[in-house]
């Protein structure tokens, strides 16, 4: 019997794919299918995929073409397929023509014609463009833009450079389906009312607000209005990190009991930032980030929380700042700084092993699970295209359009995260060095 193996994504199933199909199945007796899963997708650069896998395998099956389907899970499985199932014929779309060559030391491989006029991507963009508007400045604005050329269905739309311009950041609003808000943290609050207001989906630095109510009327807002607010620290949106709270969730590590984060910059990246009527300051710009690990592991009700800080006395916001948090089973220490220097890792520690992850974490590619007896350390690897910001906005640009709303950070961590720095601001628990 001659069999014949073919693989694809399969999303929004349509003619080319069908046609594909039915000519990979006339080179033999047999075809199998490899449908390939979400990880695989987002790990090779291919984000936005639509359909969940099992509905794209069901697509698949309902042609009746496939005598047998699969999953394509991982890197250098297609040699492993080809050996298990015992395959004569490897067929692909031409759109592939040479890369699959190095299959023909394995089994017979053939590029069939792609069908002209058609393909998941066209059909994507045809249905769901989301034009993003970006209100802000600093190194993320222009980043930005070019992430979202990485992001199917996502279109950089007008950029408004000073957020303090209320008409200019209204003006980019009418504009836009959704806007991304990068201001002072003093003035993110209004911006994103205003931005639900003109019935923009919002995405939004964190934290959202620096008062925990105003957060969760804002929260509540957009829902009201069938609109996404979302809080963007891009660390949550990584595999890796997502990885690494599900392992610790897991019971990897036994019970957590501590857990440190740091992360620090030598110079404000944005000197406007970082001053008392903006309300920025290294607690601002980096708490966020220290807090997800915590509040994703330990969870939200810390019994304690206290600060110790360094001013900044030229610009008036602190410089560094120590965020101590107690919970009935565990205790985080965090330290936030720009100017001031330190290991940027992240350990969790439990009662079995460690979790290390080198600096700088928040950009999490790579961790070790560390144990006593380190011939039992186990390494994770997790590869980060570009900058990162094109997995949170994908993941965003997902919720606006299936009007899910299982957010990864959810609305209640969100105002927790501004509930810290109000407690911040208020000065309790605040001792200075
Ligand atoms: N294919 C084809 N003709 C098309 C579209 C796809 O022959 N017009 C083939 C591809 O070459 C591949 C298979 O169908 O062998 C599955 O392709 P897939 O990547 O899932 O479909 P695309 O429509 O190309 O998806 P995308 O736009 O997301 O790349």
């Amino acid at each position: 019997m001659k069999k014949v193996i073919t693989y694809g994504t399969f999303d929004l199933f349509h003619h080319g794919h069908l046609n594909l199909l039915k000519r990979a199945k006339a080179l033999g007796d047999y075809l199998v299918v490899g449908v390939t899963t979400e990880d695989f997708d987002i790990n090779r650069g291919k984000l936005n995929v639509q359909q969940p896998l099992m509905e794209r395998v069901r697509q698949v099956k309902e042609t009746g073409l496939a005598d047998e389907i699969i999953l394509e899970e991982y890197e250098g499985q297609k040699i492993d397929d080809i050996q298990k199932y015992g395959i004569s014929i490897f067929a692909i779309g031409s759109d592939w023509r040479g890369a699959f060559d190095y299959l023909k030391d394995y089994c017979e491989v053939v590029y069939i014609d792609r069908t002209e006029g058609i393909s998941s991507t066209f059909i994507r963009e045809q249905t769901q463009m989301v034009t993003l508007g970006i209100i802000g400045r600093g190194t993320m604005a222009d980043r930005l833009v070019s992430e979202c050329g990485h992001v199917c269905g996502m279109q950089a739309g007008a950029v408004c450079n000073d957020p303090g311009d209320s008409q200019a950041a209204l003006n980019v609003m009418e504009m836009s389906d959704a806007v991304y808000i990068l201001a002072e943290p003093a003035r993110r609050g209004r911006l994103v009312r205003n931005a639900l207001e003109k019935n923009c989906h919002v995405i939004c630095e964190s934290p959202v607000s620096l008062y925990g109510d105003e957060t969760k009327d804002l929260y509540e807002y957009a829902q009201n209005r069938g609109l996404v607010l979302f809080d963007a620290i891009k660390t949550a949106y990584f595999r890796a990190f997502s990885r690494l709270v599900l392992l610790v969730k897991g019971g990897a590590i036994g019970r957590v009991k501590s857990i440190d984060a740091a992360c620090t910059s030598m110079q404000p990246s944005n000197s406007w930032f970082y001053n008392s009527e903006s309300k920025g300051g290294s607690l601002a710009d980096w708490g966020p980030f220290v807090l997800l690990p915590v509040f994703k592991i330990f969870g939200l009700d810390y019994k304690e929380c206290s600060f110790i800080c360094s001013m900044d006395n030229d610009r008036d916001s602190d410089m560094f700042t120590q965020i101590n948090l107690l919970y009935p089973c565990g205790v985080a220490n965090l330290k936030t700084g720009y100017g001031v220097k330190s290991e940027g890792s992240l350990v969790v520690s439990g009662t079995k092993a460690y979790i290390y992850v080198p600096s700088p974490w928040w950009k999490t590619e790579y961790f070790e699970i560390r144990y006593e007896n380190f011939n039992n350390n186990r390494r994770y690897f997790y590869k980060i295209d570009g900058e990162g910001i094109r997995y949170e906005l994908a993941e965003f640009l997902r919720l606006v359009r299936t009007g899910e709303r299982n957010f990864t950070i959810s609305s209640d961590m969100s105002q927790k995260i501004s509930g810290v720095m109000e407690k911040f601001l208020s000065n309790k628990n605040k001792y200075f060095i």
